[in-house]
């Protein structure tokens, strides 16, 4: 077992939250009254270690305390109580452009940006031109930065801030922001870092991008470490408790459309009696492989509805990506039941156009004005896996191929 780079120890940390009274603050001090304020924990009694040379991820929804964590790690910020030792030099990249004098040039911020990270001049003219070609900003090295685009000032940072040989180096939701391609060889860059030793902690909200650079995952909750462990485990986890926050929010929802408009029906048998899905030989499945045909199967109790209903499917990723809605664009005619009074209906796709992952279906069965939901079914939970074209990311398959000729003079 290698030592750990980081040990965060107990670490807790509050903040202020000031009640806007709308007197100015020269009354207020002149009054001698003092501000309103709460005190809240951003952090509160968080520790874990970094192994050297391992990279690790922090994850949790929006104001949990992921940045405020990176910062007191960078020093930024001072924890009000617990400690955080880091052995070797720290290089970090926290905000869009931190650091950086938006007035000076591109080649003054080099400069400045990397003897504050602890290197000599003499090292900066040495990697200067790796670190803009880097970048890929040689032509605008000596604009201000103010007129670089958010795009510009994320490449020039991560630039300088990978390029100072770092030992720890702190990243914070930075990846996401540059373009595809720099995406790409910032990707390689971090896997040479880590090839050299160099020990990561990164923040992303790309739960994909976490399990595949990160080999160990903490999950922060309200300033709380809930959860760390193997990455793929750690996000799973985490997709599933915003799984279920979802499905408690809807059950609200749902209440309060009930307490709204309210029904003679007692609504225990449920109108929907099958939502399922069908391989391509018709067997009920939870799982497709992306570019296979697949079939969404609905049967429902026209008979009971007694009107059109107009059948509304959706798609979401695990992660609350929406990926599709559609609906039959029309009622479907009571005289379509059958003699039991229900209605079965298809919904067939040749070959599914997603890529790997874990989605859900949902269903809501309308009125033909999509006014009225006479019923939403539970979520249909299913996993994509690879098809045969692996070698591509995201969301969706878009089907198309390749072509290569010599180029038209
Ligand atoms: N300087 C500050 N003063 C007061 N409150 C702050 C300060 N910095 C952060 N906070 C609060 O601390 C909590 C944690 O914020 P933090 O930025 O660490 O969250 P985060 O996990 O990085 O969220 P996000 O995913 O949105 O980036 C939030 O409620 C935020 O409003
Ligand atoms: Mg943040």
């Amino acid at each position: 077992m290698s030592r750990p780079a980081v040990v965060v120890d107990d670490v807790a940390k509050k903040f202020k939250l000031f009640h806007e009274r709308h007197d100015s603050l020269k009354s207020t001090i002149l009054s001698g009254r003092r501000a309103r304020y709460e005190e809240f924990w951003a952090l509160d009694g968080v520790s874990f270690e970094v192994r050297e040379g391992s990279t690790i991820g922090l994850i949790g929804e929006n104001g949990s305390g992921k940045s405020t964590l990176l910062k007191c790690m960078a020093r930024i910020l001072l924890p009000d109580r617990g400690r955080i030792t880091i052995s070797g030099k720290v290089s970090a990249l926290l905000e869009l452009g931190a650091g950086f004098h938006p007035d000076l040039s591109g080649r003054e911020n080099v400069y400045l940006n990397a003897s504050i990270l602890g290197m000599s001049k003499k090292e900066v003219d040495l990697r200067f031109d790796d670190i803009v070609s880097f970048a890929g900003l040689e032509r605008f090295i000596d604009t201000p930065v103010k007129n670089y685009s958010s795009g510009m000032y994320v490449r020039l940072g991560f630039s300088v801030a990978i390029n100072v040989e770092p030992e720890v180096l702190l990243v914070d939701e930075i990846l996401a922001v540059g373009d595809e391609e720099f995406q790409e060889r910032s990707a390689e860059k971090f896997a040479e870092l880590k090839r050299s030793g160099c020990t990561i902690v990164v923040v992303s909200h790309s739960l994909d991008q976490m399990r595949s650079i990160c080999e160990e995952v903490v999950l922060l909750e309200h300033g709380k470490l809930v959860a760390i462990g193997k990455s793929g485990e750690i996000v799973d986890k985490y997709l599933g408790h915003v799984r279920d926050d979802r499905r408690a929010r809807e059950a609200e929802e749902r209440a309060r459309y009930r307490a709204l408009v309210p029904t003679d029906e007692p609504a225990e048998i449920p109108l929907v009696s099958c939502f399922e899905l069908l391989d391509d030989e018709g067997h009920p499945t939870s799982t497709a492989r992306s570019n296979d045909p697949l079939t969404v199967r609905v049967t429902y109790d026209a008979r009971r509805i007694g009107e059109p209903v107009r059948v509304a499917l959706s798609i979401y990723r695990t992660d609350g990506a929406h990926v599709v809605s559609l609906n039959t664009g029309y009622g479907i005619a009571m005289g379509e039941a059958g003699e039991d009074g229900s209605v079965t209906v298809d919904y067939r796709i040749p070959s599914l156009p997603l890529q790997t992952g874990v989605y859900e279906w949902s269903l809501a069965l309308h009125d033909t004005d999509m006014l009225h939901i006479f019923e939403r079914a539970e979520r249909l939970r299913f996993d994509v896996t690879p098809g045969d074209f692996h070698d591509q990311r995201g969301l969706v398959d878009l089907g198309g191929e390749f072509v290569t000729r010599g180029s038209v003079s």
